[in-house]
């Protein structure tokens, strides 16, 4: 039998979304800022809908909850310094933006709340409802725009999110998302179909592996 060790409670899920989150001042849009989340999650599809848990202590917090408006920046490896940064360090006391090198950009589908240029893809999210669990209030929001970035595009509109080398965190650690092990459904999948879809992920060289196949596209993603 497998032996395991009984630990007190906590939230020891993983592997977590390392996640730059944009908010700004309601009334002083130009006053903006990011923060780090790993507690994310999506929560429903119609409508589209994410919850991210943010302590009352942070800067962001007031920005969010006065706001009303944040935007989910998904990282990889190119800004898994600055996730790391942005969530060590606190806008009370410097523009995290300007000291990690990083540009804002106008967040779709919102007033006040900016985007980080060069996420491979960038949720927007307009609160709907805030909840005091304890340590964390959760922002229940819904998206109401995405965007993703051009290069992980194909003309055929398919999305390669898989090439994008997202970053998770594991436990204390970042863990870039590598090599793809199956694609929705390939457990009852017949085994030529699933040899002949995961033929053109297994090229080592970079994240994700190869061209790929036709993947879901914007008019598919739910
Ligand atoms: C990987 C990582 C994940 C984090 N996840 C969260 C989180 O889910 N919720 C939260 O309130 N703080 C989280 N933090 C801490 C905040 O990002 C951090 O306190 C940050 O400095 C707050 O910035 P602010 O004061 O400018 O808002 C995380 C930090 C790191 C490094």
């Amino acid at each position: 039998m497998t032996e395991y060790e009984v630990w007190k409670p906590s939230a020891l899920l993983g592997p977590l979304p390392v996640a730059l989150v944009s908010c700004a001042e309601k009334d002083h849009p130009e006053n903006r800022n990011l923060l780090t989340i790993a507690w994310a999650g999506t929560v429903n599809s119609e409508p589209p809908m994410l919850s991210i848990s943010v302590r009352q202590s942070r800067y962001s917090y007031g920005l969010i909850r006065d706001s009303g408006e944040f935007v989910v920046n998904l990282t990889d490896r190119q800004l898994c310094r600055a996730a790391d940064f942005c969530g060590v360090r606190s806008g009370r006391d410097l523009d995290k933006a300007a000291a990690c090198g990083l540009r804002y950009r106008p967040a779709e589908g919102l007033e006040t709340a900016p985007a980080v240029e060069g996420a491979p893809v960038s949720l927007s999210c307009r609160v709907r409802e805030r909840m005091e669990l304890g340590s964390h209030d959760l922002f229940l929001a819904d998206i109401v725009a995405v965007s993703v970035r051009a290069d992980l595009m194909e003309e055929d509109g398919s999305l390669h999110l898989e090439r994008a080398g997202l970053m998770a965190y594991n436990h204390g650690l970042y863990q870039e998302l590598g090599r793809v092990a199956g694609f929705f459904g390939w457990s009852v999948a017949r085994p030529e179909v699933f040899r002949r879809r995961m033929k053109a992920y297994r090229k080592p060289d970079r994240p994700g592996g190869g061209k790929g196949e036709k993947r879901p596209g914007k008019e598919e993603y739910r």
